[in-house]
């Protein structure tokens, strides 16, 4: 059997299997779609959203790129991001990295990745941004993750400084922003960062006209 076709065997099961759990599965879920989370995490395939947080189809709205970058001129990433708050309402945004990403690592190198260059720039950024923080951390993992946690931070920042969120804010004070760092040692989530309509934001990105 060709090996695409066992993800076909697998959905016949899955469909047929959710249907005896629960006769109502798929009627519910055709019509509607109220997800409290959008999720912007990395496109690595050890990753899945749904899976390492327990949520169901019908929970969770995804976006999946390389690195969980939030970068501005991004129009699939803005869509997604206006779609969500403005017409799903979510409450959340969470952007989860994870330990042992390649973009990050990408970024650490010299390397010529031709078309990726462009993308993984942001994350150099990110690095020249902080680069103080480097400053006698000499162990390459531990200057790896470093970068993995601040590039977290910063696309929170970056969603921060849209004037989607701005306006949800001040508005429907909506939606709370997380940055997690997924662990693929040990499959565990860490929260290391957080920020909601009343915490600061360097004033020069604040729009005053929303
Ligand atoms: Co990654």
């Amino acid at each position: 059997m060709k090996d695409y076709l066992k993800l076909i065997e697998n959905n016949k099961k899955w469909a047929k299997e959710a249907v005896k759990v629960d006769p109502e599965y798929f009627s519910r879920l055709e019509h509607i779609q109220n997800p409290e989370y959008l999720w912007i995490g990395c496109s690595d395939s050890r990753v899945p959203a749904d899976k390492i947080t327990g949520t169901n189809p019908g929970e969770i709205f995804v976006h999946r790129n390389i690195a969980n970058m939030v970068v501005h001129t991004d129009i699939n990433l803005l869509s997604v991001l206006e779609y969500a708050v403005v017409h799903l309402k979510v409450k959340h945004i969470i952007v989860c990295g994870h330990y042992g990403c390649g973009g990050v690592k990408a970024a650490m190198t010299n390397h010529n990745f031709g078309i990726i260059n462009k993308w993984v720039r942001n994350i150099k950024d990110v690095y020249r941004l902080h680069f103080q923080e480097f400053e006698g951390l000499t162990d390459e993992k531990a200057r790896t993750n470093k970068l993995i946690e601040l590039n977290v931070i910063e696309q929170v920042n970056n969603l921060a400084k849209t004037s989607i969120v701005q306006k949800a804010w001040k508005a429907e004070q909506r939606p709370y922003l997380h940055g997690w760092v997924y662990d693929l040692h040990d499959g565990v989530i860490n929260p290391i960062f957080e920020m909601g309509h009343e915490d600061h934001l360097d004033p020069l990105y604040v729009f005053d006209d929303l």
